[in-house]
């Protein structure tokens, strides 16, 4: 099993590039089951959960090439198995993004339930709920959502008792295709929903208000081939601007999301960041020990959860008290633990971590990865701790950060990968 080591101590400096979004290469990989035709997608990042979503569609029938810069092209016009298994789903929630549209195209799917996860119970009862809105027949059957909609789905009201996006990225694609109007109500605003829904009306999909909590779609017959590019990583890049923040570092990373990312950047002023931004992408420098800075996670334009456990590790090296309070999720801190071993000064109680940051700094530590971002953590937090820190079972990194030692060594980390 791969291992990450480092050595703690060293500035980041340099450029480096966005990779494509995950959260929004997922949704846009699945709605080319929507088309029976070609599309190319460009700019998809080179992750694990990638690769299970790429798999998943194969495995129903998909056809595929992929060149040397991930720009891959699809053809789902022969796809004929509307199946998503356990084995594949199991690897990755995100696998719950097929179901609406094979129910949209097919009139039916068979998608096995998700089970468990590091970071909660996660159900998938609102995506199953909208699809029975829009008039499909679900039943449970050993393990798996089997669902039907003898005569194609309806359009329909949706109301979401809770903010979800992948959820919400599932009622637009079942709506895309659905007869009449779908209306979406308490829908995620997340970029990635844009993302998705400006492919899709590339393809000829009808969709308005994405990026606010009412989306409706006026269903089409068919959709059209298009080429489209995913957005850039925004959790990737806070990851990277959190870890130039905590090494006291100068880095410029070249993209064109400002404007999405402006509650993450907020945060890093206030721990003392200089962040400048023009039309190449952002800049920034740090040079003293970071403020300590709250953090409450919410849906967005709010603070995203996905970058909660960077920010304890800032704080966990920070002049000062501060409050991080996990609103998403109900078991997001398993990082906590970890960066306790490595000398971080946490206390959780219920949904919140109190941290006094230890200004002396963390000591490496052999420490386990236990979900994507709390693995991002721990390589945050060997970057500035004394010694050599072990990154154990990253291939939860993997799933989410395209080639991250390389990215980091780039801008002067010294990060080497064993197997161990
Ligand atoms: C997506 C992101 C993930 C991010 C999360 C929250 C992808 C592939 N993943 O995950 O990186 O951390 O949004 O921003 O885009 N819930 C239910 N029932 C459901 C669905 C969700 O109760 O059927 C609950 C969840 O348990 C959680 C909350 O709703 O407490 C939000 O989850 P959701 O937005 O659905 O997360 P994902 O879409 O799975």
């Amino acid at each position: 099993m791969d291992k990450l080591l480092i050595s703690g101590g060293r500035s980041l400096e340099g450029s480096l590039r966005a990779s494509g979004a995950k959260n929004s290469a997922l949704p846009i990989l699945a709605s080319s089951i929507l088309l029976k035709d070609k599309m190319t997608i460009r700019n998809i990042p080179h992750l694990n959960d990638i690769t299970t979503m790429i798999e998943l569609l194969s495995s129903m029938g998909a056809e595929m090439t992929v060149d040397e810069n991930m720009d891959l092209e699809i053809n789902s016009s022969n796809l004929e198995n509307p199946l998503a298994r356990y084995e594949l789903v199991k690897t990755m929630r995100a696998s719950i993004l097929v179901l609406g549209p094979l129910l949209s195209r097919y009139h039916e799917a068979e998608v096995a339930l998700p089970g468990g996860c590091a970071i909660g119970s996660r159900p998938v009862n609102l995506h199953i709920d909208c699809m029975r809105q829009l008039g499909a027949e679900i039943d449970i059957v050993d393990g798996y959502i089997k669902a039907k909609a003898k005569d194609g789905l309806k359009g329909g009201n949706i109301n979401f008792s809770n903010v979800t996006v992948t959820g919400t990225e599932n009622a637009i694609m079942a709506g895309v295709l659905a007869k009449g109007t779908t209306t979406i109500s308490n829908a995620a605003k997340e970029p990635e929903v844009v993302d998705l829904v400006a492919c899709l009306r590339k393809m000829g999909a009808k969709i308005f208000g994405e990026g606010t909590d009412r989306i409706e779609i006026n269903g089409v017959n068919a959709l059209e081939p298009c080429d489209y590019s995913v957005m850039a990583d925004r959790i990737e890049i806070g990851t990277y601007l959190t870890a130039v923040t905590m090494t006291k570092g100068n880095v410029s990373i070249k993209c064109s999301l400002p404007s999405v990312l402006e509650t993450i950047l907020d945060k890093l002023k206030i721990a003392g960041a200089n962040i400048q931004i023009d039309e190449e992408g952002i800049n920034l420098e740090m040079d003293k020990i970071p403020n300590p800075v709250n953090i409450s996670t919410a849906p967005f334009p709010l603070f995203p959860t996905d970058m909660q456990a960077q920010f304890i590790a800032l704080n966990s090296i920070s002049k000062g008290k501060s409050k991080v309070i996990e609103n998403v999720f109900e078991n997001r801190f398993m990082h906590v633990q970890e960066l306790i071993r490595m000398g971080g000064n946490i206390r959780l109680e219920g949904n919140t971590a109190y941290i006094e940051g230890n200004t002396k700094g963390l000591i490496a530590a052999p420490v386990m990865a236990t979900d994507l971002r709390a693995s991002a953590s721990l390589v945050l937090a060997g970057l500035v701790a004394k010694g050599q820190t072990k990154v154990d079972r990253i291939y939860h990194i993997d799933r989410g950060y395209e080639r991250i030692e390389e990215k980091l060594n780039l801008l002067g980390a010294n990060i080497e990968r064993v197997s161990e």
